[in-house]
């Protein structure tokens, strides 16, 4: 703790963790935008802390993207007696396979020598085979995992840059520029505000089951997310634990 309180890291995670009404605050050094072994970092603090936050028996939900898959690439397996089961949080949701929830569970379970489900749907899905899915019992029961889940690991996008990635269409991209959107996550679009303007039909978890998930865990960082975190954050549950870096925490701050 003490490079890290010389570095004024630590009065840096206290002012963001006050101003943003959530849990804890967690920062590494330097920008993941300009430096890649950044992210690293950020996934070295997000396992670590995932694990210290572990029981007995663990359902963890995570999201797709390659900061959550970074810290699928440090995990290391329990010391205690810990039961995990990964789930994905949603519903395939346009990625490349290696950034996809369902890759990234079967990675973490390999890597923590514990189990996984998968998820297999398509993104967008509309509301006739929305209905029909959730009735396949096999869904069904990776849904009902997904709800009890007692940890959720996610990360956060630029709203823009997640549209495009996901191949959304003309008339969502329209959408989510004219309402403005910042933010992304879990499918959500989000204002400066931190309202939903846009938001991806898939089964899984959805916003409002946040609230009955004990520890939800944030990961997202380079300045140019910064953001894109500021309007999330006004919609994030306090039990919220953001993991970030210095380049996006130094934004946050001056945008205040
Ligand atoms: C996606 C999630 O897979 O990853 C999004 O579905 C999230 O909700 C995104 O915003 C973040 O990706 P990255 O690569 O910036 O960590």
């Amino acid at each position: 703790h003490i490079i890290r309180d010389i570095s004024g890291i630590r009065s840096l995670e206290e002012s963001l963790q006050q101003q943003m009404g959530i849990q804890d605050v967690i920062i590494v050094a330097g920008n993941s935008d300009e430096s890649p072994w950044v992210k690293s970092e950020l996934g070295r603090a997000a396992a670590s802390r995932m694990k210290s936050i572990l029981t007995r028996e663990n359902i963890i939900a995570v999201t797709g993207g390659s900061t959550i898959a970074a810290v699928a690439d440090t995990l290391t397996p329990s010391e205690k007696e810990q039961a995990c089961l990964f789930v994905p949080a949603r519903g395939g949701i346009g990625e490349d396979v290696k950034n996809q929830a369902n890759s990234i569970c079967a990675a973490m379970a390999d890597r923590m020598a514990s189990k996984y489900r998968v998820l297999y749907v398509p993104d967008q899905v509309s509301k006739d085979i929305y209905d029909s899915f959730i009735k396949e019992p096999e869904i069904n029961e990776v849904l009902q995992l997904i709800k009890s889940a007692s940890m959720v690991l996610h990360g956060i996008g630029d709203a823009m840059t997640m549209a495009e990635r996901r191949k959304s269409s003309n008339e969502d991209l329209e959408i989510i520029k004219s309402a403005q959107a910042e933010g992304e996550a879990f499918g959500y679009y989000f204002n400066e505000n931190g309202e939903v303007v846009h938001k991806v039909q898939t089964i899984g978890l959805q916003l409002q089951d946040l609230a009955n998930i004990p520890s939800v865990i944030a990961v997202a960082g380079g300045a140019s997310k910064a953001k894109a975190i500021a309007a999330y954050m006004k919609q994030a549950p306090p039990s919220t634990i953001l993991i970030t870096d210095e380049g996006a925490a130094k934004c946050l701050l001056k945008a205040q």
